[in-house]
């Protein structure tokens, strides 16, 4: 079996940060999404796996999933954003007749994907499609079970036929790529991947649904983001490997190597990355400091403060932040007392 990892969306709702990088790309408890992907899918056994980039967005994938050891990863390029059949279709070639895992390289999972993967082999379907079970399932594709075999799909329905979200993880046999070969573009412009498994219903094949058992996330905003950080943080195993100078660690606290704590407070769950400096500052729960960042004279916490970030003699605690790569926070001391602020687009400030 081989697997394809979509990775060429623009994420357009997690701007500005995505302005910038892919949402793949973006450090959740710590690691890239994407890392979660690769790891779940060489858990379940597969070795050969394709990441399907976009010309904005192969650079960075590329860069993040460099030196991942012990995988085979081939890059294939979608040209153009249409939709994940398309994604899918630049991958044919590449898959020739291997049944395959198509894993949306946004989407977390608590429990990875062996239990598809098994009960792919054992069913012999010919797609297997991840189920979760929703509140508002209005912005997901749909679908109607009937003993255990779906029997329709739609996409992002205004008035969904049942509270069963399609999850990021599809298994297929090639069956499939004869499908999407013959689709039309949706009313949004898009190959959609459900009107591609609703194609191979209607040709009679059989196709099940699996609900995902644990947690599943779509980081397809700021909130389900640090809502992903601290579910994946909840579960980090305590370990000091970088120094601690008159500090106090509270709870599940990572301080990895390269990292400097000094004269500080930290309540975990808490990750505090290599070569990251917290000084005279509170990191409360649920937080995750990136490499080389800093927080001096501040107290942040429920937050990811990504890459080189700088929080600086910031009066108020910081809470429920996305804080981006290379991105300051600082208290401006004297006359005017003002907020000069310099915000990309599509920034949001909420000032307290
Ligand atoms: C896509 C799929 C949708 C699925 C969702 C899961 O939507 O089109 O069927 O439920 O991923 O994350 P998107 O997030 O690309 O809008």
């Amino acid at each position: 079996m081989k697997a394809i990892i979509l990775a060429a969306g623009m994420g357009t709702r997690l701007r500005p940060l995505t302005h910038t990088r892919p949402k793949p790309t973006i450090r959740v408890a710590g690691r890239p999404i994407i890392h979660y992907a690769v790891e779940n899918i060489v858990a379940a056994g597969i070795r050969e796996i394709g990441v399907v980039v976009s010309p904005a967005t192969r650079d960075d994938v590329q860069a993040s999933l460099n030196g991942y050891a012990g995988v085979d990863i081939e890059y294939i390029l979608q040209e153009k954003p249409q939709g994940l059949a398309h994604a899918l279709s630049t991958a044919r070639d590449w898959l020739a007749d291997s049944p395959f895992v198509m894993y949306l390289g946004d989407n977390l999972f608590e429990n990875g994907i062996v239990p598809f993967v098994e009960k792919f082999n054992a069913d012999n379907p010919q797609a297997l499609v991840a189920l979760a079970a929703v509140k508002d399932p209005r912005q997901f594709g749909v679908a109607v079970v009937q003993d255990g075999r779906i029997v329709r799909l739609v996409e992002k329905p205004q008035d969904p036929p049942s509270n069963l979200a399609v999850a990021g993880i599809y298994v297929f046999t090639d069956a499939i790529h004869e499908v999407v070969a013959g689709l039309e573009p949706s009313g949004r412009g898009e190959y959609e991947i459900t009107d591609a498994i609703q194609g191979l219903i209607g040709r009679g094949a059989r196709v099940e649904g699996l609900t995902v058992e644990g947690w599943w996330k779509d980081t397809g905003k700021a909130e389900d983001l640090l809502d992903a950080n601290r579910l994946l943080l909840s579960g980090i195993e305590p370990q000091v490997a970088g120094q601690v100078l008159d500090s106090r660690l509270v709870g599940r606290v990572v301080v990895e190597d390269g990292a400097v704590v000094r004269e500080s407070t930290i309540i975990g769950p808490a990750l505090i990355a290599a070569g990251s400096l917290v000084e005279n500052a509170f990191v409360g729960p649920f937080t995750a400091i990136g490499p080389k960042a800093e927080v001096r004279d501040s107290e942040v916490e429920y937050s990811i403060v990504a890459d080189r970030a700088v929080i600086k003699d910031v009066a108020t605690r910081l809470q429920e932040c996305v804080i981006g790569v290379g991105a300051r926070v600082e208290s401006r001391r004297g006359l005017p007392r003002a907020h000069r602020l310099v915000l990309g687009d599509e920034s949001r400030v909420e000032i307290g």
